[in-house]
């Protein structure tokens, strides 16, 4: 498995290679294009053909509108929606020549459940909902999966960072099914069935990974 960050990516193979897993580190600026097919190149020649892409890099600052200026919204789409965009272009060429992919995109379950104060985030997380749909038709014929993973509030370290009060999770665990505050480990399971053959008949679909706050 190869794990690409801007920061930490090596930590983060070491510690799946201490768990007894097989991973290896890059450090790639997802935003940055060049950067990103030269990592994808690098991965292709260490590793093998990319078979399976997840994209998770992402932000999720709190702004009220008045805030949410073109700068901003500039800053955040290039991270949550541009990143995600080539990374797929990087890898598409080998998984159409193959036949083969499986593309994960995470968005989030504020798409279907907005808290205020989250606008150019949950706009974002739009973008990566429709384009997932798009692009499952458009590479279907290839027998590319997309589809994206909704996950709730998940007490990262991005979270535990984030001004998120425990009103905020108050919220969220009032309307979850399941009474606790989400972990990373919860996401696992559903990222592995869509990377894996399990899913080979699923695609253009949104699974919300969210303790049952959001039902569609
Ligand atoms: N944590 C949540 O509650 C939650 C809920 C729904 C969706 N999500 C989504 O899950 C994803 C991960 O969120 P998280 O909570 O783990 O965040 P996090 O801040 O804990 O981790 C984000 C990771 O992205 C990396 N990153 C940031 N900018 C990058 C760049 N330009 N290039 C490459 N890597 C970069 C960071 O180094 C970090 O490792 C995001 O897309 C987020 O929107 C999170």
């Amino acid at each position: 498995m190869a794990v690409s960050d801007i920061a930490g990516a090596e930590d983060a193979a070491a510690a799946i290679r201490a768990a007894g897993g097989k991973a290896a580190g890059f450090v790639c600026d997802v935003t940055d294009e060049a950067a990103v097919l030269r990592c994808a190149a690098d991965i292709k020649a260490r590793l093998g053909p990319i078979d399976g892409l997840v994209n998770n890099a992402g932000a999720y600052p709190l702004a009220p509108i008045e805030q949410t200026d073109a700068a901003f919204l500039e800053r955040l789409f290039r991270l949550n929606v541009f990143g995600s965009f080539h990374c797929i272009r990087a890898v598409v060429p080998d998984m159409k020549a193959r036949r083969r992919g499986k593309i994960v995109n995470v968005a989030s379950a504020t798409f279907h459940a907005p808290p205020p104060m989250l606008s150019a985030y949950v706009a974002t997380k739009g973008a990566v909902i429709g384009m997932t749909r798009s692009l499952a038709r458009e590479l279907g014929e290839y027998d590319i999966n997309v589809n994206v993973i909704a996950p709730g509030l998940t007490e990262t370290p991005g979270v535990a960072e984030a001004p998120f009060g425990d009103e905020m999770w108050a919220g969220v665990l009032a309307a979850q099914c399941f009474k606790r505050r989400e972990q990373p480990a919860d996401l696992v399971g559903t990222v592995v069935f869509l990377c894996s053959p399990a899913s080979d008949f699923v695609t253009a679909q949104t699974i919300n990974c969210d303790g049952g706050m959001g039902v569609h």
